[in-house]
């Protein structure tokens, strides 16, 4: 049977006093309508249709699905009037899932759940019991049977303290579907045409309506503040961290830990306290991530130690950190640092576009861009390289065993061959053959019992 999905996303989102539109706001790093849109991505629908409005242009160019389309709802009139701009871009018969833009976390078998229930004859509403009902549409039953859905400015008192709601996500049968909503009618008082009132009119056409419940109330909560973003950020968290700690990550504090992308990690890692991760991680066997780090796109091999106040950003480039390295405190590794075994970089050290060979060490105050660093490297505290003139950026190379003394200026481009030394504060603009000294500074000259220069009286 075929399956449309969709999905509405063409609110202002008033409340959430931005100029972005509400749906393109970010949870764990994704928006709001693209974890909708990669839940549904996974069902298996053949059609994939997102109601935009407001910010439609930039809602639209921001999100991506497999066989999504746009279709656009001007003015918004109500979530009724959202659905029928769908009409013709849905399949004669089979069925449509509704979701909402702004409920990111819904999961795919509750989502399937719901087309299951609906099984191409019957309406289906996703439903929950809320302790505070305030603003939702109340599911009105006699005896068991669901008889229409009453919104909360439409509702009676007695309607008012019906505890069941409609989260805003439904199934229907796509050819009753049609029928319904080309029947609508704004007479309410929010003069909106409603979605919800398709349950009374299958009702009255005797189909039968069905409910069925999510298996968590996290996955019908929807965002329209930044107080709810928070919130419902904070639960997304906790339930991630409590995976990593299932699956055996130590966690110094559940609630002091974010992942706004994809982590994966090996057995005994441990991560310190407020680390954020962002992108594509992957941690190795072994890893211990300390306080106050923050890391994207890299891959960090078995055993290394990332210490505290370190910043990792791959950007498109990744950056690699091999087996037993050593990074930080206050280490910063920019894109295309690909680091061997055993490296270690230390304190107030930037690494950007540079391999670094087994056991190289930079361990202080340092810059290492567009360089190829050879095995036990030691790099000097303070020294850099040169890599840019202005206009073009050069390679460094620097081979195994080389010694580089502290506060030296390598002018790329440069090469410093095997196990050559270079005197600390040299500025180097010429290469180095293999094992020779090199020092390029002024001469040390000494003026025995120099008379300091006194004030005139
Ligand atoms: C809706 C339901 C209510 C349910 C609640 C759950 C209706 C009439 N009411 O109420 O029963 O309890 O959701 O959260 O459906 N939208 C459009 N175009 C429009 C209007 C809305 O795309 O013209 C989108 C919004 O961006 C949002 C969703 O539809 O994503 C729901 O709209 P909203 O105004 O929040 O509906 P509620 O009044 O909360
Ligand atoms: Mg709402």
């Amino acid at each position: 049977m075929a399956l449309d999905i969709v999905i509405m996303a063409a609110g202002k989102g008033t409340r959430m006093k931005s100029s972005l539109p509400k749906v393109l706001h970010k949870l764990a790093g994704r928006s709001l309508l693209q974890h909708v849109l990669d839940t549904a991505a996974t069902l298996g629908a053949d059609r994939i249709i997102t109601i935009t409005g407001h910010g439609a242009e930039l809602v639209e160019a921001a999100v991506q699905a497999p066989h999504l389309q746009f279709v656009r709802q001007m003015p918004q009139l109500g979530t009724g009037h959202a659905v029928q701009q769908a009409v013709p871009a849905l399949h004669a018969e089979g069925i449509t899932l509704i979701l909402n833009g702004d409920v990111p976390l819904i999961r795919a078998e509750t989502a399937r759940a719901l087309v299951e229930a609906c099984d191409g004859t019957r309406l289906a509403l996703l439903t929950i019991d809320l302790a505070d009902a305030a603003g939702y549409g109340r599911i009105v039953r006699e005896g068991d049977s669901v008889r229409a859905i009453v919104e909360h400015k439409d509702a009676t008192p007695a309607q008012r303290e019906i505890r069941e709601v409609y989260t805003g996500m439904m199934a229907v049968p796509t050819g009753l579907l049609k029928r319904w909503l080309s029947q609508l009618k704004n007479d309410n008082v929010q003069g909106e045409y409603y979605l919800t009132d398709i349950v009374a009119m299958a009702v009255a056409d005797q189909v039968a309506v069905v409910a069925a419940q999510p298996v968590a109330e996290v996955e019908v909560l929807g965002v329209n503040s930044p107080v709810q973003l928070a919130e419902l950020e904070r639960l997304h968290q906790r339930a991630l961290a409590v995976r990593f700690m299932d699956a055996g990550v130590r966690l110094a504090d559940p609630a002091r830990f974010d992942v706004r992308g994809t982590l994966t990690c090996g057995t005994d890692v441990e991560v310190d306290v407020n680390c954020v991760f962002e992108g594509d991680v992957s941690l190795g066997d072994g890893v211990r991530i300390g306080a106050n780090c923050v890391i994207r796109n890299a891959r960090i091999a078995a055993n290394a130690v990332i210490h505290p106040f370190t910043h990792i950003d791959g950007e498109a480039l990744g950056v690699k950190v091999g087996t037993g390295s050593l990074i930080g405190p206050f280490a910063r590794l920019r894109p295309g640092a690909d680091l061997g075994n055993d490296v270690h970089i230390g304190n107030f050290v930037e690494v950007k576009n540079s391999t670094l060979a087994n056991g190289a060490k930079a361990n202080h105050l340092a810059y290492l861009g567009d360089a190829t660093v050879g095995e036990r490297v030691n790099y000097g505290a303070g020294s850099i390289t040169a890599n840019y003139d202005g206009a073009n950026k050069h390679r460094t190379v620097i081979e195994a065993d080389v010694h580089v003394g502290s506060n030296s200026v390598l002018v790329a481009p440069v090469k410093l061959g095997a196990g050559a030394t270079i005197g600390g504060g040299s500025t180097i603009t010429k290469d180095v053959p293999a094992g020779a000294l090199a020092v390029a500074r002024g001469k040390q000259v000494v003026l025995e019992g120099w008379p300091r220069p006194v004030k005139k009286k």
